[in-house]
């Protein structure tokens, strides 16, 4: 029984056989309508979201499984003082597979740990975020055409964002990728993440505008300031809108920079920016649905080899 914690939990070569099954999926989508038949998926969240509950639930749904599970911890036994890991241990006499999502860091790893069933990080606090980074690898390779060779920016919130710390370890398995860190000096990216840089001297730098890297980006990875990780509201109002990509800033980009967000956003990236092409966050989303299905078959055992199909 395999969990994922982590998008390092599976190899570069596991990632291509996932990525290349997500894509068929994307073609094909008819052909896994009935691949998860008689099989739950437990969606259990302790925090809000809207694409990670909803594209795991429309994931399973569409492999013609079922699903159960809360979506706030205040409607589940977590209200009356319950644990995690009885919790858990509960859903495993009621579904196949589990996705949690919880604001601590590592409570799904105590999940995984006491669980009958696969357990996938659905988010814990700012820690990691890993089928969001698969989401966005996804992304990246289909849309860039190589997880290899290019020039990213990450901008906002790199301090406490988890899918930027999930993205930039994920990304550091692959070749000739430089780093641009943009954020304000209060949420500059953790040490530990440039001491890896560092350590294996791979090419980054930070700064604060991102007017002035804008020609160099590949990619260009937008995050929102986040209100619930915040010690207090002051320092909140003061950087929740310290960037915001506008119209003119995308014209100093390159014609084809792809620009991402994890979304939800919030103020910092202007609405009139959806209908430039290189706006690329609402198709992200729609790879988020089809990388869980592949993620849900492979973790079941259930997930065909796309190379045989072609052959
Ligand atoms: N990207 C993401 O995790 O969005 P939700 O918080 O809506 O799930």
């Amino acid at each position: 029984m395999r969990h994922l914690m982590s998008p390092l939990d599976m190899s570069v070569s596991e990632l291509e056989r996932l990525f290349n099954l997500a894509n068929d999926i994307e073609k094909n989508m008819q052909d896994y309508s009935e691949v998860c038949k008689g099989k739950k998926l437990a969606t259990c969240f302790y925090e809000p979201s809207t694409r990670t509950r909803l594209s795991f639930e429309a994931a399973m749904l569409n492999l013609g499984g079922s699903v159960i599970g809360f979506s706030e911890a205040s409607s589940s036994s977590a209200a009356k003082g319950e644990s995690v890991s009885d919790t858990i241990r509960v859903i495993s006499c009621y579904a196949d597979i589990c996705a949690m999502r919880h604001p601590k860091e590592g409570a799904p790893m105590v999940a995984a740990s006491r669980s009958l069933i696969p357990v996938i990080n659905a988010g814990d606090g700012g820690h990691q975020h890993p089928t969001q980074t698969l989401t966005d690898l996804l992304t990246i390779r289909s849309l860039n055409g190589t997880l290899n060779n290019f020039t990213i920016g990450l901008c906002g919130d790199l301090k406490f964002g988890r899918t930027v710390h999930s993205l930039i370890r994920a990304l550091l398995r692959y070749t000739g990728i430089k780093f641009i860190f943009i954020s304000p000096e209060e949420l500059k990216v953790p040490d530990y993440i440039t001491q890896e840089l560092d350590d294996r001297n791979i090419e980054y730098k930070e700064v604060i505008k991102l007017d002035d890297v804008m020609p160099d980006l590949d990619i260009l990875y937008m995050t929102r300031v986040q209100k619930e990780r915040f010690f207090n509201e002051e320092d909140y109002i003061r950087l929740k809108d310290f960037y915001i990509l506008t119209k003119e800033k995308m014209e100093l980009a390159k014609e084809n920079m792809l620009v991402l967000h994890p979304l939800p956003r919030v103020n910092e990236i202007s609405v009139e920016v959806d209908d430039d092409k290189r706006a690329a966050y609402f198709r992200q989303a729609q790879y988020g649905v089809y990388v869980r299905m592949a993620l849900i078959m492979t973790l079941l055992g259930l997930a065909p080899d796309v190379l045989d199909k072609e052959a």
